[in-house]
């Protein structure tokens, strides 16, 4: 049997036995076990490196299916999901006792996602349990956003990768808390602030900060390749000969056009989204002894953009 391809039944088949499975989404691939079952989530920390304190995100077909898993579901939640469900949305609400408290991670709360890929949607229909699924990527590297990501990275913990070719969101979806008395992001993502605000009918509190213990996966570590960063601003008095750029639509003038990663030559933000983590492997794969990247507009998509980029920044 191929490690990766669009068979279902085999995912099914290796889902149900507990094992691991690469599964595509519009944002990232994500590393899916049965939520319900405590050993086959166990695997996903195992193979992840995973801290436990840091929670996974359920992945649903549908609403009516949400509902099976919290102990209460506002009107918002319900609101949000006519408009961005599926999608790269999850939503934060409160559990009941059928999500172990490992996927959880001891909150009360569980992150909720109905992912938009018709492969993964036919898969959660098809299957009578929920899929907790982190990004497929090692503790503290880039998300993957093709199957060989997964292949290449976490190769042996996974029964197969459901192919679904190059994610076409490229980040993490954006996390909305809907378990306290104020509606709160927690991470910015494939959809956009200002979608968001729109939808709700006013401005959200932004809590992305690296220290929130809401949202202990957003730690600053996260998204670095191997390859020092820093912003094209903070330009250090002496270059290395072997630096990088990367940059949002347009090279920069006093570098040679060879080292320079343009993410979007269109100026398109989702686009450049989409290409952001692929580029960040290539730089990882090329080792230039520094790679300066340039602030993103601080609008829609590029406000996520520079989210990560600032991660990838600070942790080094
Ligand atoms: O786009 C995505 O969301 C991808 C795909 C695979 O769906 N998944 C993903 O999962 O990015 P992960 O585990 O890499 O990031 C999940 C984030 C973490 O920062 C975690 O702390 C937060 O969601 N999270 C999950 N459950 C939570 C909860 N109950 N309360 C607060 N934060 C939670
Ligand atoms: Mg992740």
């Amino acid at each position: 049997m191929e490690l990766m391809g669009t068979n279902l039944a085999y995912a099914t088949e290796a889902l149900c036995k507990g094992q691991l499975v690469g599964i595509p989404t519009e944002t990232v691939y994500g590393l899916a076990a049965n939520a319900l079952d405590a050993r086959a989530v166990a695997r996903i920390f195992e193979a992840k490196k995973r801290p436990a304190f840091d929670p996974l995100i359920v992945h649903v077909a549908d609403m009516a299916e949400a509902q099976k898993y919290c102990s209460h579901l506002p009107d918002l939640a319900f609101r949000l999901a006519e408009k961005f469900s599926p999608g790269p949305l999850t939503y934060i609400l409160p559990k009941n006792p059928l999500i172990p408290d490992l996927v959880s991670s001891g909150h009360p709360t569980v992150g909720i996602r109905i992912p938009y890929h018709p492969l993964t949607l036919a898969l959660l229909r098809q299957l009578d349990f929920p899929l907790a699924a982190p990004s497929a990527n090692p503790f503290g590297y880039v998300s993957p956003t093709t199957a060989r990501h997964v292949l290449d990275q976490l190769g042996p913990s996974v029964a197969y990768v459901l192919d679904g070719g190059p994610c076409q969101v490229g980040l993490e979806s954006t996390i909305i808390d809907l378990s306290g008395t104020e509606p709160r992001v927690l991470r910015l993502g494939g959809l956009s602030l200002e979608l968001l605000e729109d939808a709700v009918g006013h401005q959200l509190a932004v809590q992305t900060s690296s220290s929130n213990p809401k949202a202990p996966g957003m730690l600053v570590k996260h998204y670095a390749p191997g390859v020092t960063l820093r912003w094209e601003d903070d330009l250090p008095a002496q270059v290395p000969v072997k630096t990088g750029l990367l940059r949002f639509s347009s090279p920069h003038p006093d570098f040679p056009a060879n080292r320079q990663w343009i993410l979007s030559p269109s100026g398109d933000l989702a686009e450049a989204a989409s290409r952001l983590f692929a580029v960040l492997r290539d730089i990882d794969r090329e080792q230039p002894d520094l790679v300066l990247v340039e602030h993103f507009p601080e609008t829609g998509l590029g406000r996520a953009i520079n989210d990560r980029l600032k991660r990838a920044v600070q942790s080094q």
